[in-house]
């Protein structure tokens, strides 16, 4: 350790990511990626990006962009701001909003980036847990006020279970926190279209409300590392005009990401088929004794059936080259994250379950 460091930083922890591996025959269904590859559409525009453009410096607020995230969403350029993914977004909310010394408030569990990212800050945590079914406590708003929380994080549908949280209760909970309200909706794509809103639609009646937004998986672009943020544009200049990286998104993503959020009908029909093996998997999963909540994300979060350890399981998989996500936390060690994949994928993870419980 340096002893530059500051304090904070020297004790902390960091972030531990999910495996990454790049091995041509591994089934990853550890982090929860689009198992389809993106838009035909995205790969064209790279094909017609000119490497001279990069001799230049992008347009630093990433404008085209931003105009048609706001055209999709009904919003104006001002309510949007594009950021290097879902976890810049998170930084610069943590930073323009929540002192030193001040406090962040989420659930738990939830995305284990926001402890990081307040340690850095050197923030305070508070954390209320959520209910045995994964819905938010009734006290969770009184509690985030007691703590003086100045941002409020999110995740809906909630990660790692799945639970899709209603719209109301988001209003009620923007309605009486004191800071700012942080939904994090990296896997909202997923949600079925029959319960489809979004916590944006508050954006017209809340000024203290920011929604979380990422290519990594509704677009397959986990790679690119796009995201953006959409809130009232009051709250979004401090982090346009200051804190955020001078340009912050380079040209290549710009013109990637215009290319990805115009193939709607291409995405749709993404997420239509991540739905559909949504059923099938959970019903198979079932089927061999594993229980796990309804999701409207893109991954399930399986109780093991008796007799069954998943720190075993998981290991086992991985030695047959497939990757599922194990957290060793009280709450989640009897448990695995799985990602869905494609039908093949999830038929071979199926198969290899099967012969690892029955032996
Ligand atoms: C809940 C949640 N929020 C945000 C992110 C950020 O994703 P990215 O930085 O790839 O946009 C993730 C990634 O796994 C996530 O699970």
């Amino acid at each position: 350790m340096s002893q530059f460091e500051r304090p904070n930083i020297a004790a902390m922890q960091g972030y531990s990511s999910g495996e990454q591996t790049w091995k041509k025959n591994t089934i990853k269904l550890n982090t929860n990626e689009n198992p389809f590859p993106a838009s035909a559409k995205v790969q064209a525009a790279l094909m017609e990006f000119a490497t001279a453009e990069l001799r230049v410096y992008p347009q630093p607020t990433a404008d085209k962009l931003r105009d048609a995230i706001a055209s999709h969403h009904g919003l104006t350029r001002d309510h949007v701001m594009v950021t290097h993914a879902g976890d810049e977004a998170l930084r610069l909310a943590i930073t323009t909003f929540v002192e030193p010394g001040g406090t962040l408030g989420t659930t738990d569990p939830s995305y284990s980036l926001y402890p990081v990212l307040s340690k850095i800050q050197d923030a305070k945590m508070h954390t209320l847990a959520l209910a045995d079914n994964w819905s938010i406590p009734g006290e969770f708003t009184e509690s985030m006020a007691k703590h003086n929380a100045q941002l409020t994080c999110l995740v809906n549908p909630h990660a790692p279970s799945g639970h899709l949280t209603r719209l109301e209760t988001i209003e009620t909970i923007a309605q009486n926190i004191s800071g700012v309200l942080l939904v994090d909706e990296a896997y909202i794509d997923f949600v079925d279209p029959s319960l489809a809103y979004s916590t944006k639609d508050l954006l017209s009646v809340r000024d203290n409300v920011l929604v979380l937004r990422t290519f990594s998986k509704g677009y397959s672009l986990a790679g690119l590392r796009l995201g953006y943020l959409l809130g009232d544009p009051e709250l979004i200049k401090p982090m346009l005009e200051k804190t955020r990286d001078s340009y912050n998104i380079d040209g290549i993503s710009q013109a990637l990401g215009l290319a990805a959020i115009t193939d709607q009908a291409y995405a749709q029909e993404t997420w239509r088929q991540v739905r559909e093996q949504r059923q099938v998997l959970g019903d198979a999963l079932s089927k061999l004794g594993f229980s796990s909540p309804h999701s409207e994300a893109n991954f399930l979060l399986a109780t093991m059936p008796e007799q069954i350890d998943a720190e075993g399981l998981y290991e086992a998989l991985k030695a047959k080259g497939i990757l599922v996500r194990y957290f060793p936390t009280p709450r989640l060690k009897d448990k695995l994250r799985i990602t869905i994949g494609t039908a093949e994928q999830n038929q071979a993870l199926l198969t290899s379950i099967r012969q690892l419980i029955t032996r």
